[in-house]
Parts: structure tokens; C-alpha cells; sequence
């Protein structure tokens, strides 16, 4: 039977798709490639297409048998999705009711979701445990809430079981270089800082350093892109063995400022990285941190990826060989 990665030639869901393949597993990856890369995706097992199509989504049913849904196609960008709300409620939410719908005419009852730490808007307390309230501050968090709360009633009507991901901050990329990060434009911290130590950026500029934090940056948890690959793997497996649904965290729970980060990427990369400061990005909170213990006792989750030092390097591995991003390979 194959699974389905919807979104599978994106940054996190490519290297969902390279670690279930080295499982052994059969995939199919639909990506529209409007944000993803094909050269992300062994060759083969890309269909071009968008998960709002309801012909597209019935070919692929039609075809293959398939046994459970991965679904990361999204738009992701907190700041953009402030600014067009609908295009947000169009592709994240109305994209997952028609990949939902396709799964019941066709009886596929096994869905992973993609979803994030913004479903919880301002923390109330750090660590984040999955019963804290969610109360997002943005359209891009909403919607992923939405599809979390339309998955707790397909399972009510349907049976159709899912696990939902929340992550805290994907970082890192995978351990032979051959694929990674490449967003654009680019808007997360690793990447960006990464680009000022090639030499493709000037400076970093730091988004506010008066927060109520150590240094006055912002505390995030980083987690490496290869840990949330192989949570995806061990929530399948829980969908294969359990008959309930969940939601996970997904982090290291331990948090680094934005400073932090900088000083370990100068280390990594031996370059000066310099940084300013601006103002402050509206909708940033002062600290996300995880409490990941629920994935760790239930699904065995196990983060190989623990330190920022590593994690870094691994980014910087691939930057460093594809500078230009996957317009070079
Ligand atoms: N930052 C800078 N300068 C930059 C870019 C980022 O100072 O040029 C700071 C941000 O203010 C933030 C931290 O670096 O404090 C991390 O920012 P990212 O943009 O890398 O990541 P976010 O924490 O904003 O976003 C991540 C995920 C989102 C998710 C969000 C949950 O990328 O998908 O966490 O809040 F929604």
C-alpha cells in the first residue's frame, strides 16, 4: 500500500518523503511546486498538482492504494498570512476539506497533519504542553487549528484517525547535503544568518532585543528537519496500531535566543555575522519552548538532533554546497 505526502517537495515534507523511503515505504508525493522543488523528490513519485483539485485528488485515489495521507501542503508564512487571510483559508483550509473528502468517498481513515506551534498563540507557560489553550495570534495558526478541529469530526463521524504535528522551529537539513532549505524569498532566522555568512546578506537584523528574556531576544525551540521526519514515520505507526487520534508536540524543548543563534553560527561557519537590530516583528512572542514528552512516551519519538551546534551544521552543510539553493543542483 503507498502513502501519500501532499506538499512532499517542501522543506520539511522532502525529507518526510527521503526518511519513509529508507523505511521501506511506497510514496506518492502531489506538490503544486509553487513554494516546493521537484529536484527534492526522487525521481519517479512526483505528481504535479494541487490538493484543491477534486480531479486530481480522485486520480490519485482512483490509481493507487493508498493507505494513509501526510498532508503538508500549506502556505506557512506567519506575516504573510496577516496580510491575506483568505489566500490562507483558501489553501490550507479549504485544500485539507477537499483532500478530506477525497479520503472518505475513497475509505482511506489514516491522516497526519502538518501543524504548528502558532496553533497556541501566546504561551500562558513554557514548556507548551498539547492541553494548554490555543488561542492563535495569526490566520496561518488559525487555519492549521481549524484543520486540526475538522480531523476531531471527521473522526467523530467518519472513524477517520489522525495525528496532528505541532512544531516548534524547524531548523537544520539533511545529513548528506543532498537536499535542505530553500524558501522564496527567505524568511527564517538559520537560513538568513546563514546567507550573511556567505556573504549573500550584509547583516542579520535582529527583530527587537527588548523582550523579557535574557538577552533581550526572542527564545525559540529548534528542531532538527531529520527528527521531524522520523515523527511523521512513528505517527503512522501509531495510526497502524492504534484506533484513537492524538496531537504532539514536536520540539527539543530547550530554548535559544536569536543572539544564541547567531554566536553558535559563527562558530560553525568561522564567519563574523554581523547583526543589527530593528524593530521588533509584530505577532512575535518572547519564548515558544516545547514540552514533547507526550510524542517521546507514546510514540518513541526520539530526537537524534539535540544540540544547536549540530543542528546548525547541518543547515550549513547544505548551504554551503548549494548556495544558490535548488536553482544550483
Ligand atoms: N528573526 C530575526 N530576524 C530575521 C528572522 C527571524 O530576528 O531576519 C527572529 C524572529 O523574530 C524570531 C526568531 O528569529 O524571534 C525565529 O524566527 P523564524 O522566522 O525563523 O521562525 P518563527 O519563530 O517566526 O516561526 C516558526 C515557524 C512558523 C510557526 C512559528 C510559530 O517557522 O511556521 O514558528 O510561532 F508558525
Amino acid at each position: 500500500m503507498t502513502i501519500l505526502v501532499t506538499g512532499g517537495a517542501g522543506y520539511i515534507g522532502s525529507h518526510t518523503v527521503t526518511d519513509l523511503l529508507d523505511y521501506d515505504e511506497e510514496v506518492i508525493v502531489l506538490d503544486n511546486l509553487q513554494k516546493g522543488h521537484a529536484q527534492a523528490v526522487p525521481p519517479g513519485i512526483l505528481m504535479r498538482g494541487d490538493v484543491r483539485d477534486p480531479e486530481t485528488l480522485h486520480e490519485i485515489f482512483a490509481n493507487y492504494e493508498i493507505e494513509a495521507v501526510i498532508h503538508f501542503a500549506a502556505d506557512s508564512l506567519v506575516g504573510e498570512s496577516a496580510q491575506e487571510p483568505l489566500k490562507y483559508y483558501d489553501n490550507n483550509v479549504i485544500g485539507a476539506q477537499r483532500l478530506l473528502s477525497a479520503m472518505q468517498k475513497h475509505g482511506v481513515r489514516k491522516f497526519v497533519l502538518s501543524s504548528t506551534a502558532a496553533a497556541y498563540g501566546e504561551p500562558q507557560r513554557v514548556p507548551i504542553e498539547e492541553s494548554d489553550q490555543t488561542v492563535p495570534t495569526n490566520p496561518y495558526g488559525e487555519t492549521k487549528l481549524a484543520i486540526e478541529k475538522m480531523l476531531h469530526w471527521c473522526d467523530a463521524a467518519y472513524g477517520l484517525k489522525s495525528v496532528a504535528l505541532r512544531y516548534f522551529n524547524a531548523a537544520g537539513a539533511h545529513p548528506s547535503g543532498k537536499i535542505g532549505e530553500d524558501h522564496q524569498p527567505e524568511s527564517h532566522l538559520i537560513p538568513i544568518v546563514l546567507q550573511v555568512a556567505l556573504g549573500q546578506r550584509e547583516a542579520i537584523d535582529i527583530f527587537g532585543d527588548d523582550y523579557p528574556t535574557t538577552d533581550g531576544t526572542c527564545i525559540r525551540d529548534y528542531i532538527h528537519v531529520m527528527d521531524l521526519a522520523q515523527a511523521h514515520r512513528l505517527a503512522l505507526h501509531y495510526l497502524r496500531r492504534n484506533n484513537s487520534s492524538r496531537v504532539y508536540n514536536l520540539g527539543n524543548g530547550q530554548g535559544f535566543s536569536v543572539k544564541e543563534v547567531i554566536a553558535q553560527a559563527r562558530e560553525v561557519t568561522g564567519q563574523a555575522i554581523p547583526w543589527l537590530v530593528s524593530a521588533r516583528r509584530p505577532g512575535d512572542p518572547a519564548v515558544l519552548v516545547a514540552s514533547a514528552a507526550r510524542a517521546q512516551a507514546e510514540l518513541g519519538w526520539c530526537p537524534a538532533y539535540t544540540g544547536l551546534q549540530e543542528i546548525i551544521a547541518t543547515a550549513w552543510n547544505w548551504h554551503k554546497h548549494h548556495p544558490q539553493g535548488f536553482a544550483g543542483v
